[in-house]
């Protein structure tokens, strides 16, 4: 029989994507999602998952469920046998966790602590839980191996990203039938290839590329490059960018994982090779055959100069290496944002 697996935070950006690969490998996601960041569709689902039954031609499973209602979660559990979660629910923006840190604990820890409990009253004991490669703070040598130094990020998120892997690899120590896969995902981007699910910012896009998409596409007028004395080849910030569906595949290559009983493992999910600011800008203005207007700014706080990860554990020990390059995943996000301009609602 298919195994079911609950993912939380199915409706967003990375959990739509997830979904869609899960149901591809003959898994049966349960989603849970609180609309948070996701956009309500007919027959009740979120507009993303409506995409994925269109996509895929069969049902999504879902229920509207806020992670930190503990009864809510119990009832779930007893309504579905389980063989893992994908725990993918939490706050994300890195600005607002600034401004509202307890809000962003309360929800990611307290909401992960509700979870892991739900899970070990009903005997569910593997998870994958959704990381970041924020967990290194500034870099101490390129790229990034799982070995590097960690908890030195500065802003609430990624600390609450930190927290989180500390609580669930000290469970996995304290209790041996506990497994679990922690996936610190680089810089994910894209979307999948049909152009009908992709990332969906409300307001103001914080990160780069959904940015520079909007630009692309006339909703915003220029980009502002925030620095440009920083210490890389053109002075612009380097990053790791993966394409969201690579990112979707390492999570079904993580529940493969669990399966060995490998207790608790940390991946990093990038592609290994770090591109600029300028280089994003150059990339998607060939993709959409649009100029990219920017003009440079001062540097954003807390933003450190580059960051690309060694993701050769997750070769070697998932089986998993990520297999698009630039190219595609600009192509996929600019038809993503061609085909919905305004994203998932109508106007
Ligand atoms: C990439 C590069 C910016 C926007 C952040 C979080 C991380 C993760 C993903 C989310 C940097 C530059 C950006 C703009 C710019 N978490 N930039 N103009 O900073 O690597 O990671 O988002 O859930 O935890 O820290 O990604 O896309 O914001 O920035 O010049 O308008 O683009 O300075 O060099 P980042 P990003």
């Amino acid at each position: 029989m298919a195994e079911k697996i609950l993912v939380t935070g199915g409706a967003g950006y990375i959990g739509s994507h997830c979904v869609l690969e899960l149901l591809e490998a003959g898994y049966v996601p349960v989603v849970i999602d609180n609309f948070h960041n996701a956009i309500r569709g007919s027959d009740a689902l979120p507009e993303s998952l409506r995409r994925v039954e269109q996509i895929v031609h069969r049902p999504v499973l879902f229920q509207e469920l806020d992670i930190t209602d503990g009864a809510a979660l119990q009832e779930l559990f007893r309504k579905h046998q389980f063989s893992a979660v994908l725990h993918l629910a939490g706050l994300k923006a890195v600005g607002e966790s600034v401004q509202k840190p307890l809000e962003y604990y309360r929800v990611n820890l307290t909401g992960t602590i509700r979870l892991l409990e739900t899970m070990q009253a009903h005997g569910v004991k593997n998870i994958v839980f959704s990381s970041s490669a924020t967990v290194y703070g500034d870099p101490k040598y390129l790229p990034l191996d799982e070995n590097h130094p960690v908890g030195g990020c500065t802003n609430p998120y990624g600390k609450s990203k930190f927290f989180i892997e500390e609580m669930i690899r000290d469970l996995c120590k304290a209790e041996r039938d506990w497994n679990a896969v922690l996936l610190r995902y680089f810089n994910p981007i894209g979307a999948h290839e049909s152009g009908m699910i992709g990332e969906d910012p409300q307001g103001i896009p914080n990160n780069l590329m959904p940015y520079v998409a909007q630009v692309a596409v006339g909703r915003r007028e220029f980009l502002s490059v925030f620095g440009n004395d920083y210490k890389t080849d053109d002075g612009t910030g380097v990053r790791d960018y993966i394409h969201v569906v690579d990112l979707a595949k390492g999570h079904v290559a993580a529940l493969k994982k669990l399966k060995e009983n490998c207790g608790c493992k940390i991946y990093n999910l990038g592609t290994g090779t770090g591109y600029s600011v300028l280089q994003m800008v150059q990339a998607m203005e060939k993709a959409s055959g649009r100029e990219i207007k920017y003009k440079v700014t001062a540097r954003r706080e807390g933003d450190v100069a580059s960051c690309y990860a060694d993701p050769a554990l997750a070769e070697r020990e998932l089986g998993w290496k990520a297999a698009f390059g630039l190219d595609k995943m600009c192509e996929d996000l600019w038809r993503w944002q061609l085909q919905n301009p305004t994203g998932f609602s109508k106007n």
